[in-house]
C-alpha cells in the first residue's frame, strides 16, 4: 500500500480521499489495513487551521483539544460493553455500560500532552500513563527517559497519544516497552502520520489499530511531516 512512498520518493498521488485507495467503511473515517483515517468534517477543518504556521501556540491547543475530544468518539467506538440492571425513577430495566477496567490512555512526552485533556474530557475516568521518549539528533532513534503507567495492565485497554507519527521510532518504542506488561490491547491515535511511520509501526506491531487525522506525503531529512504541521512540542507550548 505504501511502498511506491518509500526511500524519501515524491508521490503526490497519495490520495487517502480516493475510494480505490481507501475503503470507505462510515461516512466519517476511512479503514484499511489497520489504519482508521478520521474523516469528518469537523477534524479535517480543525487539522487546517492547526497547520496554518500563522495559527497561534493558543489557538493551536484548542483545536488539538477539539479534534482530541472527536478522534476520542472514533477510537472508543468498539469498546467492549456489558450489560447491567439499573431502576429509572419509573421502572427496572437493563442497559449497557462499558466492560472491564478502566481504559488507559498512555501520552508520549511531552507532544502527547497536547491530545490528553480532550481524551479525558469524554473519558474522564481513564487512568494516565506516561512514557517520555527523547530523539537521538544523529540516529533518530527513539530513547526512554521516563515510564509511568497504571498497575493491572492485563486488564486494561491502552490507547497511545502522540500528535505526530514520523519515522514512527517513538511509537515502536513505546508499544515495545507497553507490551512487556500485557494489556488487554493497543491502539495509538494520532494527528498526522506519514507512510513510512505508518509502516514502522505495522512492521513490528501488525495487530495496533492506527486512528490518524491525516496520512502525509513524506518525511524530509529532519525526520518532520511534510507538509506536516511543524514541531508539535513547539506549537503547542510556544516553545519556538
Ligand atoms: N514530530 C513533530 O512534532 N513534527 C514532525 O513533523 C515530526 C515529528
Amino acid at each position: 500500500m505504501f511502498d511506491k512512498l518509500e526511500g524519501g520518493s515524491h508521490d503526490s498521488s497519495l490520495d487517502v480521499s480516493s475510494a480505490n485507495f481507501l475503503k470507505v467503511k462510515s461516512m466519517k473515517s476511512t479503514f484499511e489495513k489497520n489504519v482508521c483515517v478520521v474523516t469528518h468534517p469537523l477534524v479535517q477543518h480543525k487539522l487546517t487551521l492547526m497547520r496554518d504556521k500563522n495559527t497561534s501556540s493558543s489557538s493551536f491547543r484548542t483545536l488539538l483539544t477539539e479534534i482530541s475530544t472527536l478522534m476520542a468518539y472514533e477510537v472508543t467506538s468498539d469498546l467492549a460493553m456489558q450489560d447491567i440492571e439499573i431502576e429509572t425513577p419509573l421502572e427496572k430495566m437493563t442497559s449497557k455500560v462499558i466492560d472491564g477496567k478502566k481504559l488507559v490512555f498512555v501520552s508520549i512526552l511531552r507532544a502527547g500532552n497536547g491530545i490528553l485533556d480532550g481524551m479525558l474530557s469524554v473519558v474522564p475516568n481513564a487512568r494516565v500513563g506516561h512514557i517520555g521518549l527523547y530523539r537521538d539528533s544523529k540516529t533518530l532513534m527513539a530513547i526512554e527517559y521516563y515510564f509511568k503507567l497504571p498497575d493491572n495492565l492485563n486488564e486494561r485497554d491502552v490507547i497511545l497519544i502522540d500528535p505526530m507519527l514520523a519515522t514512527g521510532h517513538s511509537a515502536v518504542a513505546a508499544i515495545e516497552r507497553i507490551k512487556q506488561l500485557r494489556p488487554r490491547s493497543i491502539k495509538f491515535v494520532c494527528l498526522v502520520s506519514c507512510p513510512q511511520g505508518i509502516q514502522a509501526v505495522h512492521q513490528q506491531f501488525p495487530e495496533v489499530m492506527i486512528y490518524t487525522a491525516a496520512i502525509d506525503r513524506q518525511l524530509n531529512e529532519k525526520a518532520y511531516i511534510l507538509p506536516g504541521l511543524g514541531d508539535a512540542g513547539d506549537r503547542i507550548f510556544g516553545t519556538k
